[in-house]
């Protein structure tokens, strides 16, 4: 048949032939002749290279980032599992980690907890909401609609049950896990893990002798208020208050009030507080 846009007809078996024609000349060629040993070289970096970021990038939703191994760390030592000889993965196994709707304190469903990025989900607009000034006694200006919590369980049972908290000091957001008992009010452990406090005055929230301090005091009193706070000076164990008492690190007072606001904060309203009051009635 005619070509109509070109004079000389086109004939695939000509060019099939001179395509088939090159093969065998280069195939002919001795192994050792530079041309073969270029063209082949080219063809394996491509195939390698086409292998490598493949993998890459199939291989990138199973992999953590840095930032997320060194916080499964942190969870893993305040629940009292962590042990550097083991696999972090194969620890974090022992936690469940779910969604939960801050203002309602339901458990969200559609969002998959290991591959919620919370910190961007807290600067998104769309997924955050701005902390009026009047009720920002963290400092933190906005607040992901939606936060991880962490539970130990023990069987079906929940042992304990760990959120991630923040707030201002005097120098720097402060962020700590803090893990609670099962009644969802005493509290086992907690871990400032990351601040910009002074080093030997502020900073002394990261020692874990201070923090040892927390443990078994209580969050709310009989009323369900927030009552947990650090004081200035030493507890008064006599004192009605001591249950809810934290002594206070000398010469950071400041940071002192920084972290009972957090702690106020974050088990309020605005907070775990809807989260906690269900969870306490055994929805
Ligand atoms: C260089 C410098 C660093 C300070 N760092 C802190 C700090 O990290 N946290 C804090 O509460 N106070 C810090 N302070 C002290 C506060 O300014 C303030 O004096 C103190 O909180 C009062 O606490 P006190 O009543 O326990 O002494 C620092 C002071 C100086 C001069």
């Amino acid at each position: 048949m005619p070509n109509p846009t070109n004079d000389k007809p086109v004939n695939a078996n000509s060019v099939n032939k001179s395509n088939q024609g090159m093969l065998d000349k280069f195939r002919n060629l001795p192994n050792d002749s530079p041309q073969k040993i270029v063209v082949v070289t080219i063809i394996l970096c491509l195939t390698c290279s086409i292998m490598v970021s493949s993998a890459a990038v199939l291989l990138r939703p199973l992999q953590l980032s840095e930032e997320q191994l060194s916080k499964r760390i942190e969870i893993l030592k305040v629940a009292g599992l962590y042990d550097e000889d083991e696999s972090i993965n194969s620890l974090f196994n022992h936690i469940e980690t779910r969604i939960v709707d801050l203002a309602s304190g339901e458990y969200v469903t559609n969002i998959d907890p290991d591959r919620y990025d919370y910190e961007r989900a807290t600067r998104e607009p769309e997924t955050s909401v701005e902390i009026p000034k009047n009720q920002d006694i963290a400092k933190i200006n906005r607040s992901a609609k939606y936060a991880p919590v962490y539970l130990v369980k023990e069987g079906d049972e929940i042992k304990n049950i760990i959120l991630p908290i923040y707030g201002y000091g005097l120098w720097s957001t402060m962020y700590a896990f803090i893990s609670l008992q099962a009644d969802g009010k005493t509290v086992e452990a907690i871990s400032f893990y990351q601040h910009g406090e002074t080093p030997g005055l502020g900073a002394e929230i990261a020692n874990p002798q201070w923090q040892q301090r927390w443990v078994n005091k209580q969050i709310f009193d009989q009323q369900g208020e927030v009552r947990l706070r650090v004081i200035h000076g030493a507890v008064d164990k006599t004192s009605k208050n001591a249950p809810y008492d934290i002594d206070g690190i000398s010469g950071a007072t400041l940071t002192g009030n920084g972290v009972t606001n957090m702690i106020r904060y974050w088990f309020g309203e605005r907070g775990f507080g809807p989260y906690l009051a269900k969870l306490q009635q055994g929805a």
